[in-house]
């Protein structure tokens, strides 16, 4: 089964956009072996839009990697990303066009998918341009459902149709791993928030099998790449990564790994971050309490754990409160949280009915509970 937990790997949309090619890929798999992030889980590497010729083979009627980029074709990128330990990812698009103008699967999915499994591709981005008005989007999405299955291969199908007619409510029938629930990320913060609350109603459609997909991470980017804007600072990737984290999203980087420095890294790899983005059970986190954009953010894990985490969303300083009663922990059961700040490790102790802090603009606290007497 995949998608048994979130899928995590890199994807070359944000820094990257059209100036993908050979090169870039394989120092990308280079670098994800040389950091640890594909051993500490990050197995995808996916090209995005823009690596075909503009136009099908008019003889055979098949998508062709653009020789300028791909001067030896997918087959040769994607052995040497599979040679480093590594799984390949390849993107293509429901309409007739890409988003970015280029051959789109519409009307060519089996013949698509076949092309895909040739390439040994392990995983499929499809988007979601140029459906024509009268293609049903559910059926677009079953269809390559289904070429996918029949194609001989293993490929996680990962929809991007950007949380329009209501995907949460089908796309699991299409047999998807994952779904663009959102429209784009860039990176800022105000477009990190308005993603991750946009969701909070929505995570309770996320489960083993197919995760709710709330875009590529822009962790480590700062401003620089395909999705610019502003860029954020590491106080807002710290946030942005625990909510990712506590969403059970897809963990996709999208910054340059090649340039990563320690501290990005560190944060992308903390282990208990993982632990609650890849916890098992894959529960949907719940927001008890809230100040304006702030949340607090609770997510029940296997083995007796919780995470919580306090998310100040606003852009001025909040005293955030979590009463543990509404947790499910009243005063009178005698229990209290042993309490764990997932970032620096130290030990609140035993708390008790209650935690406030005030969290700086941007910040989070997280930490990892157990009941405790
Ligand atoms: C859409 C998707 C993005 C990216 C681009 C490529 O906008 O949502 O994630 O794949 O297309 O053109």
């Amino acid at each position: 089964m995949l998608s048994k937990t979130p899928p995590m790997g890199f994807n070359t949309w944000n820094t990257f956009g059209e100036d993908i090619n050979e090169t870039v890929i394989k120092e990308t798999a280079d670098a994800m072996v040389a950091t640890g992030l594909r051993d500490a889980g990050y197995e995808y590497l996916v090209i995005d839009d823009c690596w075909s010729k503009r136009e099908r083979d008019p003889e055979t009627g098949k998508i062709v990697p653009e020789p300028a980029k791909f001067p030896n074709g997918m087959k040769a990128v994607s052995d040497y990303v599979h040679a480093k330990g590594l799984k390949f990812g390849m993107y293509s698009c429901a309409g007739t066009r890409t988003c970015a103008d280029y051959p789109g699967s519409f009307g060519h999915e089996f013949l698509d998918a076949e092309t895909f499994a040739e390439y040994g591709a392990d995983f499929l981005k499809y988007d979601y341009c140029y459906k024509p008005n009268t293609a049903n989007g559910p059926l677009l999405y079953r269809k390559m459902g289904m070429a996918l299955k029949a194609c001989g291969r293993e490929i996680l199908f990962s929809a991007c149709n950007w949380g329009c007619d209501d995907v949460h409510t089908w796309i699991r029938s299409a047999g998807a791993h994952m779904f663009r629930s959102t429209g784009d990320i860039n990176d800022s913060f105000p477009s990190m928030r308005e993603i991750a609350l946009s969701q909070i109603d929505n995570l309770a459609y996320s489960a083993v099998g197919c995760f709710n997909d709330i875009d590529m991470l822009t962790i480590g980017m700062y401003g620089k790449g395909n999705v610019g804007s502003t860029g954020c600072n590491d106080t807002d990737y710290k946030t942005q990564f625990a909510l990712w984290c506590m969403f059970s999203a897809p963990l996709m980087l999208g910054g340059d790994i090649r340039t990563f420095s320690e501290k990005t890294l560190a944060l992308v790899t903390n282990k208990t971050l993982l632990r609650i983005n890849q916890d098992p059970e894959a529960r949907p986190c719940f927001a008890p309490e809230r100040e304006n954009d702030a949340r607090v953010f609770v997510k029940i894990l296997s083995d007796n754990e919780f995470a919580i985490m306090l998310a100040n969303l606003n852009d001025y300083d909040t005293h955030l409160c979590v009463f543990f009663e509404n947790l499910g922990i009243p005063a009178d059961s005698g229990y209290g949280l042993e309490m764990t700040d997932v970032f620096t490790g130290e030990s609140l102790g035993v708390k008790k009915e209650f935690l406030r802090r005030r969290i700086p603009a941007h910040d989070c606290e997280c930490y990892i509970c157990k009941l405790a007497k």
